[in-house]
């Protein structure tokens, strides 16, 4: 069985007695309700480090809508019995409770990302990102991993965790992985287990608009790709469209227009009833 560690002294007791032996420490922070997509950032920190933490704990202060954070799936038995699979001996999980990591005051830091908390998740979910950054902030701090995985498919709490390492001077190393995908071409999410039927069966429209703007890219304009883009969802009456930028992949502004020198990524969040799905594609 795996060690399963819910407070943080067992944890950092754990690791410290494997650091004695000069190990490496790799990272994988989640919510639970794990999926492939954390199996492959798991896979990939086995192969780069000599052991693993990966931490289950859905995180109260990143909620801005308290159904979601009541909805949110909590699987831990079958967690660990996944995570398993994987390796028997190299892998500690840390599911903590709230008190643990918050000592009965359950609220955010504030934090300043140099405005990319302020774009696209951070327009929508009010103070989400203060959320994020306190919990991981204190993670790196409980853990002191010299690796840490996140997945691109959020992508700007992958370019805002890098932003707080290199403010904050953490020496941690943060690795970003691709998006792992259901054949359908819908983006893994632990949320994805909440879809309703006609939900599910529609929900590879979102990655399917987002591959054809990616393949249309270098022809249009990004004005007729945001129309085209807002006339395809206006067309069915299952998802409902909460925004779709095309940005650049370093400030996470919108763009008005593309220059040949920038990457750009196209983002998109959409309603599936009260489900919601986030998903981006690199254009260039
Ligand atoms: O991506 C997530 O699952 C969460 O935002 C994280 C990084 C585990 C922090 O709670």
């Amino acid at each position: 069985m795996l060690n399963v560690f819910t407070n943080k002294a067992a944890i950092t007791g754990a690791i410290a007695a494997y650091k004695l032996q000069k190990e490496t420490v790799g990272f994988v922070p989640t919510m639970g309700a794990l999926h492939q997509g954390h199996l492959a950032l798991v896979k990939k920190a086995l192969l780069d480090t000599s052991f693993v933490v990966v931490s289950i704990f859905v995180n109260p202060t990143q909620f801005d809508n308290n159904d979601d954070l009541e909805k949110y799936p909590r699987t831990l038995d079958d967690d660990v019995k996944l995570l398993q699979t994987l390796s028997k001996n190299r892998i500690l999980v840390y599911a903590p409770s709230v008190f643990d990591i918050y000592q009965g005051k359950t609220v955010a830091d504030s934090f300043n990302f140099d405005g990319l908390e302020f774009e696209m998740e951070g327009r929508f979910r009010t103070g989400h990102f203060d959320g994020v950054g306190t919990i991981v902030k204190r993670f790196f701090e409980i853990i002191k991993p010299q690796k840490a995985y996140f997945g691109e498919k959020d992508f700007q709490q992958l370019a805002i965790v890098k932003k707080m390492v290199q403010k904050h001077a953490i020496p941690v190393q943060v690795i970003g992985c691709p998006i792992y995908r259901e054949p359908s071409g819908l983006a893994m999410s632990s949320r994805n287990t909440r879809l309703n039927p006609s939900c599910k069966a529609m929900a590879p429209f979102v990655y399917k608009t987002l591959a054809t703007v990616r393949d249309n890219f270098g022809t249009k304009r990004v004005e007729e790709m945001l129309e085209w883009v807002s006339s395809q969802f206006a067309k069915q009456d299952v998802l409902k469209l909460e925004y779709f930028i095309i940005a650049d992949v370093e400030t996470l502004k919108p763009a008005q227009e593309k220059q040949e020198t920038k990457k750009y990524r196209a983002f998109i969040a959409v309603y599936a009833d009260d489900v919601r799905l986030i998903d981006n594609i690199a254009l260039n």
